[in-house]
């Protein structure tokens, strides 16, 4: 059955572009990470991506670049090279060039030859981090709208951000979300009763998340448990965390994911969860938390240590499981419980190259 649903469905996989080295990590075409935005300053520096090396710097309007690290003339490292005028020269021979790829100048106003270039990728920056289109020189959609300062939720103390490498595919992180067993068995969540889950279709997605400009991008999907006791026992107590019902509201794209956590409806905190694909099994997981300021008084303050503290634990729980599990994407034997994730295995397989056989 699901060999014929894989053959039936869509393929948005567009390869033109795609970076040599990506045929063995299961990439979905999307917007990944490239590195957090605090970390790209004004010298190049060199990345590790798609299975293959980059150099990262900022234009004249401090937009981020990316392009191959190999220069196009005699493949020196263009990290080691600097940015002049809003252009990168390279350290070898001095060859400069403007962040769309082409060759600005070469040394003694000599003539950059026609064909010296290099393909730049598509890139923006969002919520604390420098994004990159892989698949295509045209991104299918813009890189979706922020989670962490979303309309109609409470203002929101100051985002932390989590950044871990992990043994594993990009694929594997993402899935995480969608596995609400997970959570109680791996990560102890104080919940009562078993997890209704259920996926969106694309108008009920539509009236939680708001539009979407590619239909087909964005899987919706609530998972909710009746009772809720907070992950800290007294403390979350004393927090007024305890609820009636507990429910995650994810918006995910098949690279990138939007979850917000609601306690008796209200809204505690919410997240942006990416990743970086560094090499076949080395994935950096990225999780950017904004929690909900109601007040600012001492127990919402309690609230807030409470929330960073459990995001954080339950990011270092993920960790040692995912560095040392059965590489590569195939499956084991489901339950009942998993077909949410099943779902969101469907999902992101239809924005990757068809010729895989992943499911
Ligand atoms: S190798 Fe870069 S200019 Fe020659
Ligand atoms: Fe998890």
């Amino acid at each position: 059955v699901l060999s014929v649903r894989r053959r039936e469905a869509r393929s948005f996989y567009r390869p033109a572009a795609a970076p040599a080295g990506t045929g063995d990590l299961n990439l979905a075409t999307g917007w990944y990470v490239v590195l957090r935005s605090a970390a790209l300053r004004r010298s190049p520096a060199r990345v590790d991506l798609f299975g293959a090396s980059y150099v990262a710097w900022r234009a004249a309007d401090r937009a981020p670049v990316l392009m191959p690290l190999h220069c196009p003339h005699m493949g020196a490292a263009l990290s080691g090279g600097r940015v002049v005028d809003g252009s990168l020269e390279c350290p070898f021979h001095r060859w400069r060039f403007r962040p769309d790829g082409s060759c600005r100048s070469l040394p003694d106003d000599r003539r950059p030859p026609a064909a010296a270039r290099t393909p730049s990728l598509p890139t923006t920056e969002r919520d604390g981090y420098v994004w990159v289109w892989h698949g295509g020189d045209q991104p299918l959609y813009p890189l979706p709208g922020t989670a962490l300062g979303a309309p109609g939720l409470p203002p929101t103390y100051p985002v932390f951000h989590l950044e871990d490498p992990a043994g594993t595919t990009v694929r594997r992180i993402l899935e995480n979300t969608f596995d609400p067993d997970h959570l109680v068995a791996l990560h102890g969540l104080n919940v009562r009763g078993s997890p209704e889950s259920e996926i969106l279709d694309a108008e009920a997605a539509e009236a939680v998340f708001g539009a979407t400009p590619v239909s087909g991008s964005r899987m919706g999907a609530i998972f909710a448990w009746p009772s809720y006791a907070g992950w800290l026992g007294r403390v979350s107590d004393a927090a007024g965390l305890n609820a009636d019902r507990f429910e995650l509201r994810v918006a995910a794209w098949p690279t990138l994911q939007h979850v917000y956590y609601f306690a008796d409806d209200v809204p505690h905190y919410h997240l942006v969860l990416a990743v970086t694909p560094v090499a076949e099994e080395r994935t950096v997981q990225h999780i950017a938390v904004a929690v909900s300021r109601h007040g600012g008084g001492l127990t919402d303050r309690l609230r807030y240590a409470v929330h960073r503290g459990e995001v954080t634990v339950a990011a270092r729980q993920d960790l040692p499981i995912f560095d040392t599990m059965r590489r590569g994407d195939q499956h084991g034997i489901y339950v009942a419980g998993d077909w949410p994730l099943r779902e969101f295995r469907r999902f992101y397989q239809r924005w990757t190259d068809p010729a895989q056989q992943h499911a």
